[in-house]
């Protein structure tokens, strides 16, 4: 069975049903800002959850495309994906637990004939003031399900659903109810004791996997607290069109069903190796590279923030492992044309239900990945090179932040790279690190993604050139107390905080801007090094006032003009900057003085 056969299948059981078949929602979420992407079929439809009547009736049916972002690091087992579809039925105050039940169980006994001693099921054992679920029970039972094969947990655990989470995760205003979940038992996998004593539904070693759940979305939290009862009783069933499929054909593995395998097998051919030994990274590469064909589908381009910056976070994971998987061989031609081919996977799999414009999507794919890995590559070719070169002693918190600030390296990789040599990082160290530089460094990222992406963009990177340069020019002009006390630059302008004691004049300031000028004019190759702190010192290079830094540092230097601490990037040649200006100079608290410039 194909995934198209499966989806249809359960399309047309529930239109049978007298549901009416609503369009998949688009994956980011219209009018919603709470969340960058659609993450589960009920979604677009919690209006009418809330009790709003729907245009086509009480009883809906889809397919939904999903993405859940929380599930990147989880990504390399055999189950889970950032990027799925969600087979979708709902009840808007009309059928409740006994259809839902009895309906599901149908469809996977009857028309996928699933074999009803492998399924388990799990209802909610109540608490928080939620009775125990005594009626789905019933129901299971009455189809036939042996009591051994029903499981209860505690609603704080499992068995509750809502897009926060249990009861007590969920903010005023937030819908939910008990659910009832579905499982599917893989005999040939043996459980692996790692994970517990004793194989139940919910443990983690692969033998069980969930294939649906069916929530009874009745509730709704208020301020105080408690929960009050929604104007219907509505169902919000979702199972996952992967899973069901792996179940149908009763693999585990469900990167082997057809959803999946063209993909992993354009990743063996185009990295020249096996997917058996290599699963956990092709997996990788395979779910985000469909999940990015999905948002470029959309629109959606690599970015620092929102939406763009997840795709940018996944094109930058799937570099990684591609080239890891590649550690021994060069990649037989670029990853740009690698993951080209891949994407073209992807699209011939879901054209004829998602991409109708196969062609456009196409070049589309081809320009926006091209152009994010024009931008990452050098840096990712010198960030793996350092990473091969550090010993063990070296992989710290500290190595890992300077693979983040100076080659783009997000946290979650570097993580894995250090786990492959046996060691932890710990991100809270990170980032304590990441806040005392920020300052020093690019733009920071606004608040929604602790340690966000610096932005390296030339603009950013040009106005940190100059930022080296003003700092030089204004001991040399102002004296050797000037010291460097806070930094902050967006795309237009650069912000530059130090110590001194005095406004300064007029003349000061020309002298300064034309000293950077006269800089940039000569046209310095920028030079790095690597020293022991001491040295650096010693050599007179300038630090930012009251910032700790590690043993060793890198050193940039400006011909005999500015030498400085600092993780960089930079541009290559001053002359490229343009010209300097400094628009405006201020007070920035007791003793410090502030400075807008920019490049124009
Ligand atoms: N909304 C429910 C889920 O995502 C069905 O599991």
């Amino acid at each position: 069975m194909t995934g198209n056969d499966l989806r249809q299948l359960y399309l047309q059981f529930f239109k049978d049903k007298k549901h009416i078949l609503i369009p998949s929602a688009s994956l980011v979420p219209v009018d919603d800002p709470t969340t960058l992407y659609t993450s589960s079929g009920m979604q677009p439809l919690v209006p009418y959850l809330l009790g709003e009547k729907h245009p086509l009736g009480k009883r809906l049916v889809n397919s939904q495309i999903c993405f859940r972002a929380e599930d990147i690091e989880e990504i390399g087992d055999n189950r889970h994906t950032t990027f799925f579809e969600m087979l979708g039925n709902w009840s808007l105050g009309d059928y409740f637990k006994e259809k839902q039940l009895t309906w599901f169980f149908e469809f996977l006994t009857e028309i996928l004939k699933l074999p009803k001693e492998k399924l388990a099921v799990t209802i909610s054992a109540g608490g928080l003031s939620i009775p125990k679920d005594q009626e789905s029970k019933k129901i299971w039972q009455s189809l036939g399900i042996k009591e051994d094969r029903i499981f209860t947990y505690p609603i704080h655990q499992e068995n509750w659903w809502s897009r926060a989470g249990a009861p007590d995760k969920m903010p005023p205003g937030e819908i939910g109810g008990p659910d009832s979940e579905v499982f599917f038992e893989f005999t040939q996998v043996k459980h692996n004791p790692k994970y517990g004593k004793k194989c139940h539904p919910n443990c983690d070693c692969g033998r069980f996997l969930e294939i649906g759940n069916s929530v009874f979305m009745e509730y709704k939290k208020e301020k105080d607290g408690g929960f009050s009862r929604l104007p219907c009783k509505n169902v919000d069933f979702g199972g996952g069109l992967e899973r069901i499929l792996a179940a149908k054909l009763n693999t585990p593995d469900i990167f082997k069903t057809d959803l999946f395998w063209p993909v992993i097998q354009e990743i063996e051919e185009r990295v020249g190796k096996k997917y058996l030994g290599n699963e956990k990274e092709m997996r990788v590469i395979a779910d985000h590279l469909k999940a990015a064909t999905f948002m470029i589908n959309e629109g959606i381009e690599p970015d620092n923030k929102l939406q763009g910056y997840i795709l940018r976070r996944l094109l930058r994971r799937v570099a990684v492992k591609a080239r890891q998987l590649n550690e021994a061989q060069e990649l037989k031609s670029d990853l740009t044309s690698v993951f080209d081919s891949i994407c073209g996977q992807v699209i011939k799999i879901y054209q004829s239900q998602y991409f109708k414009a196969k062609e456009g999507l196409k070049k589309r794919v081809n320009n926006v990945i091209s152009q994010e890995i024009n931008k990452f590559s050098q840096s990712l070719d010198r960030g793996l090179k350092e990473y091969k070169k550090a010993s063990g002693k070296e992989l710290n918190e500290l190595f890992a932040f300077n693979l983040f600030q100076t080659h783009g390296f997000p946290f979650e990789i570097t993580q894995e790279l250090f786990a492959k040599r046996g060691k932890k990082i710990d991100k809270k160290e990170f980032e304590n690190i990441y806040k005392g530089h920020q300052q020093l460094s690019r733009t920071a990222s606004k608040g929604m993604f602790k340690g966000g992406l610096a932005d390296h963009s030339e603009k950013t990177t040009a106005l940190h050139t100059a930022t080296h340069l003003l700092h030089a020019a204004l001991r040399k002009v102002l004296g050797d107390q000037v010291k460097q006390v806070g930094s902050n630059i967006t795309e237009k302008r650069l912000r530059f905080d130090f110590i001194h004691f005095k406004k300064l004049s007029e003349g000061e300031i020309k002298k300064i801007e034309a000293l950077v000028n006269q800089e940039i004019g000569k046209n310095h190759k920028l030079g790095v090094e690597e020293m022991a702190l001491e040295e650096a010192l010693k050599k007179g290079a300038v630090a930012f006032s009251g910032q700790q830094y590690p043993k060793r540092v890198k050193v940039y230097r400006v011909g005999d003009f500015s030498l400085e601490l600092c993780g960089g990037p930079h541009v290559s040649f001053t002359g490229s900057l343009g010209e300097f200006r400094i628009d405006k100079e201020g007070s920035s608290g007791a003793g410090k003085r502030r400075i807008y410039a920019s490049l124009v």
